[in-house]
């Protein structure tokens, strides 16, 4: 393949050319849109931090749930914001919980949706860390399992389709497949977060989710952004314990993490394109400094062309409308790029 006779410059010359060729496409389908609901009537909190993304009570989570439908995203995934936080997070398997009134009102109102449910005990927690906190201020990860496995149970009890844990202890894939099984919900999947990395791009979900840590932070159960054979041993670990699909978290700066447990697991793969990559778009387009749209798309394909299957992401309803414009533009007559 030498120059004068291979001359790449070719096949780029007319957008139907590229379009011929192209490697990675993007489709509705592969995402999974996160909402969070909050108790209470009538609220619809915009999250400062995260333009377009509003903390729902549970009628207006079921208006956005359906408009996400209508664009033909599949996916949701809910996060709670409960009424009170205690140091046993009673909210996050409580059968009348925030999360379990809205997986209810979703199955029930939309049902083509996919449900998935964040199984995590930060946002119900006092001190908002993702377990429970010793004598010691040490996370007790064993004790913290059983709440998670509870948790994860009265998600399905309540009818979700897939448990998402994003806690990090260690061994709770074993323990949630095991209390699921249990009870007969062994056709329930579980995705795990398997590889989370205690990262700064999480700060606007904390505004979001209303859960910071209220001290220390995350770094002795979340995984050091140095270390990438501890990322791929965790996502093996948790296929061993009965994952459905793993997780790289976040997404943009761990392309490689992406990459390299697809092609070394080639299992079911999610990415997580998490609020600070968000908010950092979001920030540069309203300053004028990018083009969202152009910047969003490349950002999604750049996860996808690594080797995500799905990816969770808040521009999943503005990336579906703008996927639909060329099949539009076409149906009409008119050509996206004029030949
Ligand atoms: C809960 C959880 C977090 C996120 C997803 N689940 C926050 C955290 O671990 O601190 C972050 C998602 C995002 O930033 O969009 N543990």
């Amino acid at each position: 393949m030498y120059y004068p006779q291979y001359r790449p410059r070719r096949m780029r010359k007319t957008d139907n050319l590229r379009a011929m060729i192209r490697e990675t496409h993007l489709h509705p389908h592969i995402f999974v849109y996160p909402l969070f609901v909050i108790h209470g009537e009538d609220v619809r909190n915009p999250v400062k931090s995260m333009p377009g993304v509003f903390q729902l009570s549970i009628n207006h989570l079921v208006e956005e749930a359906k408009d996400v439908a209508s664009l033909g995203i599949r996916n949701v995934l809910l996060f709670g914001i409960p009424d009170v936080k205690d140091e046993a997070a009673s909210g996050a398997y409580d059968p009348e919980g925030v999360v379990q009134m809205a997986i209810r009102a979703i199955k029930e109102n939309v049902p083509q949706l996919t449900v998935i449910g964040d199984v995590c005990l930060c946002e119900y927690m006092s001190h908002g860390h993702c377990g429970i906190v010793r004598e010691d201020g040490c996370v007790d990860n064993d004790l913290s399992v059983e709440l998670l496995a509870k948790t994860a149970l009265s998600y399905a009890e309540a009818g979700v389709d897939v448990v998402a844990p994003s806690d990090m202890m260690d061994g709770r894939i074993t323990a949630i497949r095991s209390a699921l099984d249990h009870e007969g919900h062994q056709d329930v999947p579980i995705f795990s977060y398997s590889t989370k990395y205690a990262s700064s791009f999480y700060g606007p979900f904390r505004e979001a989710a209303e859960s910071p840590p209220q001290f220390g932070d995350r770094k002795s159960y979340q995984m050091d952004p140095a270390n990438t054979d501890e990322g791929l041993r965790e996502a093996i670990m948790d296929i061993e314990e009965g994952a459905d699909m793993v997780m790289v978290k976040p997404a943009l700066p761990y392309l490689d993490l992406i990459y390299r447990i697809k092609s070394e697991t080639r299992f079911p793969l999610a990415a997580y394109n998490v609020s600070g990559e968000y908010a950092m778009i979001k920030a540069a387009a309203a300053n004028g400094w990018i083009d969202e749209k152009a910047a969003v798309m490349e950002a999604l394909l750049s996860i996808k062309r690594a080797g995500a299957d799905m990816i969770i992401t808040y521009h999943a309803k503005d990336a579906a409308r703008w996927l639909a414009e060329p099949m539009r533009m076409a149906a009409a007559g008119r050509h996206p790029e004029g030949r």
